[in-house]
């Protein structure tokens, strides 16, 4: 009896994470030598891919999406932020043109409003967007409420330069600068319990480790290669044996000190660069994206040492490598997929080899 009782338990914790920790990817499309849509959907479907994120919501893309299996997040331009935010049918407009003519077929399950839009407060108008962003994210879910959609949730990306102290992970903290927006976004996402999304990058911190301090961060800590590398916080006691843990509880703690200590997190981005630079190999970038596959579709999920079992949606960087970003060279390196379509190194979603 015991036996079949806990077995009937296991089954249910296991589908439960098959269910919330599919792997997504990004389809960036800065690249003039791309496969067309049609081809990148086939391709994400023999990756096994759980989710995509498109930095836009593409019509034809979004066509092409129906009836796949397949968890689609689309996003809102910076640039449409301050209409959406002033007026109530300019949103209930973008939501009937990107959502509603696709759902529920194209199984759109993330609307995410601008992109780290508090990443580049350099003008009045970039500070507008940084003010405009919660109210147009709160008019995207007024109208999906008002249709009866309530299946997908509203978020925005934000990139790790929200932080004002990362380390020890318990110290944690936002920018005061950013408060002023931060508050409400925490208030909106725990409300709707939605996720905080980050574009999180080990490889970037390792990268800057290196330029300051040739050994301050060791390349397997930055890998999630597991080894006897670990890290005590002194506060707290929690171990870490991987920097992208270390990373994420930053975030955790410095959320937990606006008083949202329950807050879910997701990756928007995260990934290694295989050309271009320092660190950026193939077996890096393959090291990297395989340990980071299957930490975050294990089931149940292992989450992080502040919140072990946290299941954590993840959207690796990226299908391509895209030609047309600015940037360092590594920039234009973080592609699983050649232009033709071939891999550049061997990544197993759910495990499975993409080609044998
Ligand atoms: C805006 O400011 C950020 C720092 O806040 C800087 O990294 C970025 O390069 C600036 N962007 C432009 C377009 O000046
Ligand atoms: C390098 O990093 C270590 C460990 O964080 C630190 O003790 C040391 O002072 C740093 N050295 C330099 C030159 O910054
Ligand atoms: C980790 O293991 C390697 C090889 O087993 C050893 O050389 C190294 O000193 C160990 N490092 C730590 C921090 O224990
Ligand atoms: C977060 O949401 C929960 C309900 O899901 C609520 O009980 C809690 O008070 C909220 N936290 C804050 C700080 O508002
Ligand atoms: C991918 O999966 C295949 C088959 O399950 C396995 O042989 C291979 O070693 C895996 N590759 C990596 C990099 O994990």
């Amino acid at each position: 009896m015991a036996l079949v009782f806990t077995s009937f338990l296991y089954l249910i914790a296991f589908s439960g994470a098959v269910a919330s920790n599919k792997i997504g990817i990004n389809y960036g499309r800065l690249g003039n030598n791309l496969p067309s849509p049609a081809r990148s959907i086939e391709l994400l479907q023999n990756m096994n891919v759980g989710r995509v994120k498109l930095y836009d919501a593409d019509y034809e893309i979004l066509n092409l999406l129906s009836g796949k299996n397949i968890d689609v997040a689309i996003t809102v331009a910076n640039d449409e932020i301050a209409g959406i935010a002033a007026n109530q049918r300019l949103a209930d407009q973008w939501v009937y043109e990107h959502v509603v003519t696709h759902y529920p077929n194209t199984r759109i399950r993330f609307v995410l409003v601008g992109h780290e839009v508090f990443s580049s407060i350099n003008t009045t108008q970039d500070l507008q967007i940084a003010r405009d962003l919660v109210p147009a994210i709160r008019r995207v879910k007024n109208t999906l409420r008002a249709r009866g959609i309530r299946n997908v949730k509203v978020g925005t990306p934000l990139a790790m330069d929200m932080m004002e102290t990362t380390y020890p992970p318990s110290s944690g903290s936002f920018k005061p600068e950013l408060l002023e927006f931060m508050v409400p976004l925490l208030k909106f996402i725990n409300g709707t319990k939605s996720s905080f999304f980050i574009d999180v990058y080990p490889y970037f911190a390792w990268f800057q480790s290196q330029a300051m301090n040739q050994t301050s961060i060791n390349l397997d800590f930055a890998l999630l290669r597991t080894g006897n590398e670990s890290y005590t916080d002194p506060l707290t006691g929690l171990v870490y044996k991987n920097l992208l843990d270390q990373m994420l509880d930053s975030v955790v703690y410095a959320m937990a000190k606006l008083g949202y200590d329950d807050v879910n997190l997701a990756i928007s981005e995260t990934g290694w660069p295989h050309e271009g630079g320092p660190g950026a190999t193939r077996e890096n970038a393959a090291e990297y994206n395989n340990n980071l596959i299957r930490k975050m579709s294990a089931g149940p999920s292992n989450g992080t040492p502040a919140r072990p079992n946290m299941a954590i949606p993840s959207f690796i960087f990226s299908l391509y490598d895209e030609d047309q970003k600015y940037g360092p060279d590594t920039e234009r390196h973080w592609g699983l997929l050649n232009p033709d379509g071939s891999p550049i190194y061997q990544v197993n979603i759910t495990g499975k080899a993409i080609f044998d």
